[in-house]
């Protein structure tokens, strides 16, 4: 018995979401999409496929005085902001609860304890109302998160994703289908900008920092070394660069008496960050014909990267595709973008859907 009732709402509930999901994934028209997967709140709603409102609360400010991301209190800031920041989109789209066809939510990778808010948050809309939800996964939405600007790709095209948790080259067929060509061996891209910015006494996060500072420095004062690893190799390592940073930093500090030349300095470590980035990308492009480029992820923003993409995509007649700004950095209309092609596939979920901390979509 006691088995039975640890499984009835599961049993019940299973079917009710297979028949609702089939019954809407043709005419899904409204979804409200929920991210929750670092210190960034959002929600978006999509309706028709077209964006209507994308909220972004982003807790950078509790974070900066422990130069990172504290797990716990991004837990708990979620909690209190969760609510707000959904009600807030709704509002701004001109709709309730009510008028929803589905829920789209970050399933993982990322803090567990950040997930769990916003799937908890999006279980609870669907079981009182009665929509079906998806879980969606980080990284895709990522790589779809280029469909939010004006500019669209054909498939297949070459993704790169460079954020604070992953620089990893995608080859991306379809929606659903995406192959990993290459991944970090060891710190992100966005990670290295953000332990660079912290050698040099800058706040976090440090990749906005590091552009801003760059843009009057010289790119060429400091040749900080490239790891370009096997001659074929399409992973990436950034560990080395930011260990010559600190070099660098250390014997300014206590033995060349030379000034920290803290522009330069920026500027050196983001064109090597930048190029790496930029030639294996295009390596992969290559190597498996492919002729569209996609760029995304919290580093895409980074105005240095986009223009050595600009300029190497012309050179080597490639079509390129970076996603606009706005949507580079964590936020809720990639989510709702990825889960609204997920209904389209009946995709469905239930109540049991778990979060995870790391992707599938890299295994
Ligand atoms: O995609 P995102 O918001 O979160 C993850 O999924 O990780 O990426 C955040 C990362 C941070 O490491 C941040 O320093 C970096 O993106 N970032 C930048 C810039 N803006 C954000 N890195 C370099 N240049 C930028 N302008
Ligand atoms: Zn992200």
């Amino acid at each position: 018995m006691a088995s039975l009732a640890k499984h009835t709402p599961r049993l019940v509930y299973r079917p009710f979401c297979l028949a609702i999901g089939y019954l809407f994934c043709e005419i899904i028209m409204i979804i409200l999409g929920v991210e929750s997967s670092c210190d960034e709140t959002a929600a978006a709603v999509l309706v028709d496929g077209k964006l209507a409102a994308n909220i972004i609360n982003s807790q950078i400010e509790v974070h900066r005085r422990y130069g990172g991301v504290v797990p716990e209190l991004a837990s708990r800031h979620h909690l209190q902001n969760i609510y707000p920041v959904v009600e807030t989109a709704l509002g701004e789209a001109g709709v309730s609860l009510d008028d929803l066809d589905g829920l789209a939510v970050t399933q993982g990778p990322g803090l567990v304890g950040a997930l769990l808010i916003g799937l908890s948050f999006v279980k609870a809309i669907s079981l009182v109302k009665r929509i079906p939800y998806v879980g969606v996964d980080h990284l895709a939405g990522h790589l779809l998160s280029v469909f939010l600007g004006e500019e669209k790709p054909n498939f297949p095209f070459i993704a790169l994703i460079a954020s604070g948790g992953h620089s990893s080259i995608f080859l991306v067929r379809s929606h659903f289908d995406y192959q990993l060509l290459g991944r970090s061996r060891d710190d992100a891209a966005g990670e290295a900008f953000d332990k660079a910015a912290k050698l040099l006494g800058l706040p976090y996060p440090g990749g906005p920092e590091i552009s801003r500072l760059a843009a009057d420095g010289d790119p060429q004062a400091i040749a900080f070394p490239r790891a370009w690893l096997a001659p074929d190799s399409l992973d990436f390592s950034f560990s080395g660069v930011k260990t010559a940073l600190a070099n660098q930093v250390n014997n300014c500090r206590q033995g060349s008496g030379q000034a920290l030349a803290i522009a330069d300095l920026c500027a050196s470590f983001q064109e090597a960050v930048a190029e790496v980035l930029v030639v294996k990308t295009l390596r992969a492009a290559e190597r498996h014909a492919v002729e569209n480029i996609v760029v995304a992820g919290g580093v895409a923003a980074n105005p240095r990267l986009r223009a050595l993409f600009a300029e190497r995509c012309q050179g080597s007649g490639r079509a390129l595709f970076l996603t606009p700004t706005q949507f580079c950095t964590d936020n809720a209309a990639m989510i709702a973008l990825a889960g609204w092609h997920q209904f389209e596939t009946r995709k469905t979920l239930c109540l049991d859907l778990d979060a995870y901390s790391r992707t599938p979509i890299l295994a």
